[in-house]
């Protein structure tokens, strides 16, 4: 099996990546007080040095009341953090590095009996389908959300990160505004179609590209599942994903992070069959975006067992190699399996797979 197709350069609006292989974003929990410090720092710098194009990092919250779920999670706001945030974004970049921040709110998503200090907030002060929690925001809360984006975005490019990535993915708090079931506003954030309730993640998008200005690339992060529902979808048909994202392209997304927790599964298999495009391709195919695909690459059970201490066995990539050797999408994440390897990109690319490590749940308790 060549791997080659996953070692081809790729470059766009400056952003010049050595391969297609992306680090997922993943919360770590590990940030005292808000604030990465130098073990974060060399965590990012060992998958630098491992060889990873494009390093996306763990969720980061906004400058809103509550916009994180859990301590540990770190701020993308006040000097502290942001001083922290720069020296990773050095750090990666002296180890020959790209790297971007996701930027996050959480919305009603609070975990476990983590109290912040401030109500959660959300589109109509629901957490899941006729599950209350929290308050529902007023327009103005909404405004001050948007600029909080833009700001964040604003910070990264000038901290020197090479890109930005927007999490509104996973049943948070841009996609809380997505999904009808969260969603019952009914002035102008809410809606009965898809487009109409992705006119809030619109403005956040065409903030921050106002923000960063036309040549920072901007990346997207976007899920039909949800972390309280993941059979739910956003879009059934290739018209309403178009309705969905295209807007979202227009105000400003360079590429689409289309997460699925199997990457190999077919998005619309009544039209083109089991082995048919992935969420990525028809992403990439309905609005010309690039897209990044990820889900299980290289492990033999999904995500969500991580969080049950489920453990994963590394497995061939015979099912990616040609789906990126026909750009079905562009770029493939990587998550829990480069946790356990930072030097994955490495091994892969040496044809080492029988050398990687499986992933062990235990491997989430240390930031190494
Ligand atoms: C421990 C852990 C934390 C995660 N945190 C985030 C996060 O902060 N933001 C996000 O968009 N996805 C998050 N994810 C999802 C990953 O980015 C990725 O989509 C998922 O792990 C599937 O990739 P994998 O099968 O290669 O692990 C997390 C996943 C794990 C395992």
């Amino acid at each position: 099996m060549s791997v080659d197709a996953l070692f081809r350069p790729f470059s766009l609006k400056g952003l010049d990546l050595k391969n297609r292989i992306v680090m997922a974003p993943m919360t770590r929990g590990m940030a005292t007080g808000g604030v990465p410090g130098p073990a974060n720092a060399e965590y990012y710098r060992r998958r630098a040095v491992g060889e990873v194009g494009l390093i996306l990092t763990e969720g980061t919250v906004i400058d809103r009341p509550a916009s994180r779920n859990l301590p540990g999670i770190p701020f993308f706001h006040g000097p502290q953090a942001l001083d922290g945030w720069a020296d990773v974004a050095k750090a990666v970049h002296e180890a020959g590095g790209r790297i971007g921040p996701q930027i996050w709110h959480t919305g009603s998503t609070r975990s476990g009996d983590w109290e912040p200090d401030a109500p959660v907030e959300s589109p109509s002060g629901l957490v899941g389908p006729g599950d209350p929690r929290g308050v529902a925001m007023t327009e103005e809360n909404i405004a001050d959300t948007v600029a909080a984006f833009a700001r964040a975005a604003a910070d990264a490019k000038n901290l020197g990160f090479d890109t930005v990535e927007v999490h509104g993915a996973h049943g948070y708090l841009i996609d809380q505004f997505f999904w009808s079931a969260t969603n019952l506003r009914e002035d102008a954030y809410g809606g009965e179609t898809i487009r109409d309730r992705s006119r809030f993640a619109a403005e956040v998008m065409r903030e921050i590209r106002k923000a960063v200005g036309p040549d920072f690339p901007l990346i997207l992060r976007v899920s039909q599942w949800k972390q309280q529902d993941y059979t739910s979808r956003l879009a059934n048909t290739p018209d309403e994903m178009t309705d969905w994202l295209l807007p979202l392209v227009e105000a400003g997304a360079d590429v689409l992070h289309c997460s699925q927790r199997r990457f190999w599964e077919a998005e619309f298999p009544e039209l083109d069959g089991a082995e048919g495009l992935n969420f990525a391709g028809w992403a990439k195919k309905l609005t010309g975006a690039t897209t990044i695909s990820v889900g299980s690459v290289g492990l033999s059970s999904d995500f969500m067992g991580a969080f049950a201490g489920e453990s994963s066995k590394s497995t061939p990539l015979d099912n990616l190699t040609g789906r990126m050797e026909r750009d079905e999408f562009d770029l493939i994440a990587v998550g829990r399996a480069m946790i356990s390897n930072p030097d994955w990109v490495q091994r892969v690319h040496q044809g080492q797979m029988d050398k990687l490590e499986d992933f062990s749940a235990s491997d989430l308790q240390d930031l190494v």
